[in-house]
């Protein structure tokens, strides 16, 4: 039984388009089988024991897709929000929304809005959607606030930033996965995740499972966090 089991885990979804266009499939298809992978995902990590899990599932930068492409994934967070809501409920899940509403759809907001407020209370895990997401748009907004509160510069530390990022409710990610093989962070959690442990998986996301989050967490109990100290 692995014993060092992260607080918080960060997953960049990758890999849905790639998964789609071996079958000859639309890129939507994809995210399609992407989204149908995510309540496995969350039983699974929340069975571990795992307490906040973070889905990079909609970038800043996704809006410059094809727009069939964008709404299909408008499409698939709110039907996904419809068919799941209760079922997270019931599991004591906290859903929790980490982005910019204000470009979202009237509809998205209001049941993204209605998720957070029916599972408030709830308490095994805290399930964050960064959607309409950018780490450097998230700190331009605590900038923005910043200026607007006039707070002092000599008064400006981390304390005051964490506390205006949209993450301000949950604590930094201890792991952050990205599957598909690249190696990059592409503007997520990019303040947050200044400590975090990384882990790369060449496993397209439709096909991440429960063996593969199982080696994810096994690597990240092996490692040594240091913190910036010797
Ligand atoms: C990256 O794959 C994935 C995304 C941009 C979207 C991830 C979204 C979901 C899994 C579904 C929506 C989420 C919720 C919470 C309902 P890619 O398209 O960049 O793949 P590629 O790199 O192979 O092209």
């Amino acid at each position: 039984m692995n014993s060092n089991i992260p607080n918080h885990v960060a997953i960049i979804m990758d890999g849905n388009g790639r998964w789609a266009s071996m079958r000859d499939l639309e890129r939507s298809e994809g995210h399609k089988k992407g989204t149908e992978n995510l309540p496995k995902i969350v039983e699974s990590f929340k069975e571990s024991g795992v307490r906040y899990l973070t889905l990079y599932a909609f970038s800043t930068e996704n809006w410059t897709r094809p727009q069939r492409e964008v709404s299909a994934l408008m499409n698939l967070l709110l039907e996904s929000i419809g068919s799941q809501l209760e079922h997270l409920h019931k599991n004591n899940i906290k859903i929790i929304h980490l982005g910019d509403k204000v470009g979202l759809s009237v509809k998205i907001q209001k049941a993204i809005a209605k998720a957070e407020k029916i599972t408030k209370n709830n308490t095994d895990l805290t399930l964050s959607i960064a959607f309409n997401y950018g780490g450097r748009n998230e700190l331009i907004g605590v900038i923005k606030q910043i200026i607007k509160e006039n707070i002092e510069p000599d008064n400006i530390n981390e304390q005051v930033i964490s506390e205006r990022l949209y993450s301000k409710s949950i604590p930094d990610p201890d792991l952050v996965i990205r599957t598909a093989g690249e190696i990059r962070t592409s503007n997520f959690l990019i303040w947050q995740s200044a400590y975090s442990e990384y882990y790369f998986t060449d496993v397209l996301w439709p096909d991440f499972n429960k063996e593969h989050i199982a080696e994810a967490l096994e690597e990240y109990s092996k490692r040594r966090r240091k913190y910036g100290s010797s």
